[in-house]
C-alpha cells in the first residue's frame, strides 16, 4: 500500500543552530549546487539509486525520483550563532571550501545571517559568545518559537526544518526533569540548568510540529519528555552525532570483520583535527559527550556477549586532540589487532586523510530532506531508518541500535519501498532458482 504522502510542495526552510564548519558546508554546497556550479557528491538523496522490484526487471530511479524530496531549488537555509559571523564570513573562518568557489555564491551566503544563539556558556565553555538572547530557558524557548515563525513568514516557506549543526555540548545524562514533558515545561520555567541550549531549539521546534535532527552527540531529543512531545505534535525526531570519518571506516570495516568471524582484540583510534569543533572537544566534559558516542558502535556490532571467544577481550580506545595547524582537515589512525584462524595475529592500519565537513554535509542535507518527507508521509516519533546517517542512532526505549551500515542502509532503502508501495527487497533470491528448475 502506497503511503499518502503530501507533496512537496513551495519553499522548505532549513534552519540550523550553529552556524559553523558543518553548516557553512551544506549552505555554501548547496548554493553551488543550484548554480551548477558543483556536485552534490556523497549525498544518498540526491546522487544514490535504489533498487525495486526483482532484479530481472532492472528497476534502478534515482531516489530523488523515486520519493517527493524537496527540490534544492525550493531550499532556503537560516540559522542561529552565538558569533555575528554571516555565513560567507563563517565560511571563510572555517576554511573548509576554497575562497574561490565561496566568492562566487557571496550574495547568497552573506544574506544567510545569525539570529540571536539561546545559550549557555557552561555548555560550551571554550566558546567566547556574543550574539546571543537572554532570558530564563522559558523565555529563550518563546523567543526561538518566534525566530522560526517569522523566518517561515519572511521567506514564504511552506515547511520548516531544524538540524543541530552546534558544538558539542558537555557531557549530561537524563534527569528527572527530562522524564515527563509535563516536568520538562516545568523546568523550562523555573530555568533549570538541566535544560541544555539544543533541548531548548528542540522543544520550541517540537512544539510547532517542526521535525528535528541532531548532528552532535548531547542527548537533545533522545529524552522521555521530547519523545513525548514529538509524539504529541506528530513530528518527526532523528539524532544522534552525524556519522563521519573514523566511526564511518568503523561502521563499514566492523561489520565485514564479524561477517567473516575473525576475531578483534583491540581497537586503537587516534585523531588530530584544528577547527572550532575540535577546540570545543579540547574540554574534557565536551570530550567526554564525543567519546561515549563513538564508543558504543563497536560493541553493537560485534557483540562481545555473543561471541567471547572472538570479541570478549577486544580493548577499544579512542582519542581526539586539538591541533590547530590541521584546521577541518581531521586525521585520524586506527590500529585494529585482529586474529583469525588457529588464533594467528594481524594487524590493520588506516590512515584516513579526511575532510570532517565535507563528509558531514551531505548528510546534513539528507537528514533534513528525509525528516522533511516524513513530516509529510505523517511519520512521526524517533526515525530509526536515518540511523544511517548517525553515529549513536536513537532507537525506541530499550532497543539495542543497529550500527551495521548495511544493515542500515536496508533499513532506510526499505522505508523508501514501504513508503511508496513497492515491494521490500530481502535478498532472499530463491524464486529466480524456482523459475528456472520449472522451465527445464
Ligand atoms: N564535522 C563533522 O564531521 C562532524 C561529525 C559529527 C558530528 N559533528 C558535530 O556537528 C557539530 C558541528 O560541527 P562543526 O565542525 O560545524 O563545529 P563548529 O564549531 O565549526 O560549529 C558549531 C557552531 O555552533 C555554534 N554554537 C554553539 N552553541 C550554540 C548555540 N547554543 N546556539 C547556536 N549556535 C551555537 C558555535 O558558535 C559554532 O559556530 C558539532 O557538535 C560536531 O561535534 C561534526
Amino acid at each position: 500500500m502506497k503511503s499518502n504522502i503530501k507533496p512537496a510542495e513551495g519553499k522548505l526552510g532549513i534552519l540550523i543552530p550553529g552556524l559553523g564548519a558543518v553548516a557553512t558546508t551544506l549552505i555554501a554546497g548547496v548554493e553551488a549546487v543550484k548554480k551548477g556550479l558543483s556536485q552534490p557528491i556523497g549525498s544518498l538523496t540526491q546522487m544514490g539509486h535504489i533498487r525495486l522490484g526483482k532484479r530481472t526487471e532492472d528497476r534502478h530511479p534515482k531516489i530523488k525520483d523515486f520519493v517527493p524530496l524537496a527540490n534544492l531549488n525550493d531550499i532556503v537555509f537560516g540559522g542561529w550563532d552565538v558569533y555575528e559571523d554571516n555565513v560567507y564570513e563563517a565560511a571563510m573562518k572555517a576554511k573548509v571550501l576554497e575562497p574561490g568557489l565561496l566568492n562566487a555564491i557571496k550574495s547568497e551566503l552573506e544574506v544567510v545571517v545569525p539570529m540571536k544563539a539561546a545559550f549557555d556558556h557552561n555548555y560550551a565553555k571554550n566558546l567566547i559568545a556574543t550574539n546571543v538572547k537572554t532570558g530564563t530557558r522559558y523565555e529563550l524557548a518563546q523567543a526561538v518559537m518566534e525566530d522560526i515563525n517569522t523566518f517561515k513568514e519572511k521567506n514564504n516557506c511552506n515547511r520548516i526544518v531544524l538540524v543541530w549543526c552546534g558544538s558539542t555540548e558537555i557531557y549530561y545524562e537524563a534527569s528527572e526533569i527530562h522524564q515527563s514533558l509535563a516536568s520538562f515545561e516545568q523546568a523550562l520555567i523555573d530555568d533549570d540548568k538541566r535544560i541544555s541550549p539544543s533541548m531548548i531549539y528542540a522543544y520550541a521546534a517540537l512544539k510547532l510540529g517542526i521535525p528535528f535532527a541532531n548532528g552532535a552527540p548531547n542527548l537533545t531529543v533522545d529524552i522521555p519528555a521530547l519523545i513525548e512531545l514529538a509524539k504529541l505534535t506528530e513530528t518527526p525526531i532523528a539524532g544522534k552525532d552525524f556519522k563521519t570519518g573514523q566511526t564511518l571506516m568503523k561502521t563499514i570495516l566492523a561489520p565485514g570483520l564479524a561477517a567473516r568471524s575473525l576475531g578483534v582484540r583491540g581497537w586503537f583510534s587516534t585523531n588530530i583535527l584544528g577547527n572550532r569543533d575540535g577546540l570545543v572537544l579540547d574540554d574534557p566534559d565536551n570530550f567526554k559527550t564525543k567519546e561515549v558516542s563513538k564508543l558504543g558502535v563497536l560493541e553493537d556490532i560485534l557483540r562481545p556477549e555473543d561471541n567471547p571467544e572472538l570479541y570478549g577481550d577486544l580493548y577499544h580506545k579512542i582519542r581526539i586532540d586539538y591541533y590547530p595547524p590541521h584546521g577541518d582537515n581531521k586525521e585520524s589512525w586506527d590500529n585494529i589487532d585482529i586474529f583469525g584462524w588457529l588464533g594467528y595475529k594481524m594487524q590493520i592500519k588506516i590512515n584516513f586523510l579526511c575532510r570532517d565537513s565535507i563528509l558531514a554535509a551531505p548528510i546534513a542535507l539528507d537528514l533534513a530532506l528525509f525528516c522533511d518527507l516524513a513530516k509529510r508521509a505523517e511519520m512521526s516519533g524517533i526515525q530509526e531508518w536515518l540511523s544511517f546517517y548517525l553515529k549513536s542512532p536513537q532507537t525506541a526505549p530499550g532497543l539495542r541500535p543497529e550500527n551495521d551500515i548495511f544493515k542500515q542502509l536496508m533499513k532506510l532503502q526499505n522505508t523508501l519501498r514501504h513508503l511508496m508501495g513497492e515491494d521490500l527487497i530481502t535478498h532472499l533470491g530463491l524464486d529466480y532458482y524456482q523459475d528456472l528448475v520449472e522451465t527445464l
